[in-house]
């Protein structure tokens, strides 16, 4: 008798699961460069969420496999595979949120900069389609140099007159799950109730972790230990891409991070109250035009760009020392932009 009670309960809370998601408005995902490191495991994060309807998936190869794969899942999209630029237009058509990790990796040794001469052909091209295929969608920037890669895109989209700030996001949830994970480990606590911001931008010291905000908080850690954790969350990329020996940077962990911020993003779209991430975006947080922060969305994408919040010594310091690099990733984007 006791089974069949658990699975009465079980069967019916699946029920209200899947009515629930059914109900949710229709909602259409692309992903450039899906059959990538990153593209592949996120396809399959995607297709999990019940808040899509459409799950399309672009890239220059491989994308009829990885669609087949992933559409014989029995959630709620559909998944349609696109190969090749002839095809793109069709991808991109109709999208509420497209993701983009389409792009070289680093390998041991390289830092994020060195892959803009690639990269930033690559998000150029992929961005020339959004703004005329769809002009509306939510942009997640995840192709590296984050820091030059979004002020690009914002360049394009102006040159196509439909730049709206409101709808461009580089992703950087992957360094608050990092300071997430390490902060937890170092304050013994757990994870699952540790938030952390993390601000500036996407490449070694620009990335700023607010251990001084983070909750619950910590007060046994020295400042040793916040220097290390601080330095460790800004070497994070730098640790699985040295981990992984030329074999690309983080791909599992990336996807995962990429899928909660994309899923916040449809969250926000659908009217979901107090949806708060951090993300690079534009800002007047500080004097650079692109800041990574807090931001709350909404059906609009970005509703208000949050402030610092008040910083610690060790913090400040690394704001001020983080400004000139950020500056100068921002401008090369925005050079390129112009002059290719
Ligand atoms: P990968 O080489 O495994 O995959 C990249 C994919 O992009 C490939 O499938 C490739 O065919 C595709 N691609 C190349 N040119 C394309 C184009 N014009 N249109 C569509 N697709 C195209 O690389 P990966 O490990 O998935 O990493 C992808 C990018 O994400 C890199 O630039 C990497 O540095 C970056 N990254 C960013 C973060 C972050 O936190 N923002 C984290 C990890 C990786
Ligand atoms: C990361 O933070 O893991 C990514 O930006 C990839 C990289 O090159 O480190």
């Amino acid at each position: 008798r006791s089974i069949l009670k658990k699975n009465s309960s079980s069967s019916s809370s699946l029920l209200r699961r899947s009515y629930s998601s059914e109900s949710a408005p229709p909602r259409k995902v692309v992903v450039l460069g899906a059959a990538g490191g990153i593209g592949q495991p996120l396809s399959l994060l995607m297709k999990l969420n019940p808040l899509v309807s459409s799950l399309s998936l672009y890239d220059i190869a491989g994308t009829p496999g990885v669609a087949a794969d992933v559409s014989h899942i029995n959630t709620r999209s559909e998944v349609v595979g696109y190969m090749g630029e002839e095809n793109l237009g069709k991808a991109l058509e109709g999208a509420d949120v497209v993701i983009i990790p389409a792009g070289v990796p680093r390998k041991p040794g390289m830092t994020r900069d060195d892959l803009f001469n690639i990269n930033a052909g690559i998000v150029k091209g992929l961005c020339t389609a959004i703004a005329k295929y769809c002009p509306h969608a939510l942009v997640n920037m995840i192709s590296n140099p984050v820091n030059s890669t979004v002020p690009i895109a914002s360049e394009v989209f102006k040159k196509a007159g439909t730049y709206d700030e409101k709808r461009l996001f580089g992703v950087t949830t992957l360094d608050v799950v990092r300071a997430k994970t390490f902060y937890a480990g170092k304050a013994k606590v757990p994870v699952a109730g540790v938030n952390v911001p993390v601000v500036g931008g996407h490449a070694g010291i620009t990335i700023l972790p607010l251990f001084s905000q983070a909750t619950p908080t910590a007060n046994s850690l020295s400042s040793e230990e916040i220097t290390a954790l601080t330095k460790r969350t800004q070497d994070g990329g730098t640790e699985v891409v040295e981990a992984k020996a030329g074999k690309g940077s983080a791909t599992l962990s990336m996807a995962y991070a990429g899928a909660l911020f994309a899923d916040a993003c449809l969250k926000g779209l659908n009217g979901v109250p107090d949806v708060v991430e951090c993300s690079f975006v534009q800002s007047n947080v500080t004097e650079l035009p692109f800041f990574a922060s807090k931001v709350r969305l909404g059906k609009n994408g970005v509703e208000e760009v949050l402030g610092l919040g008040s910083l610690s010594d060790f913090e400040k310091q690394g704001l001020e020392a983080l400004l000139p690099e950020l500056k100068s990733s921002i401008e090369k984007g925005i050079k390129f932009a112009n002059q290719n």
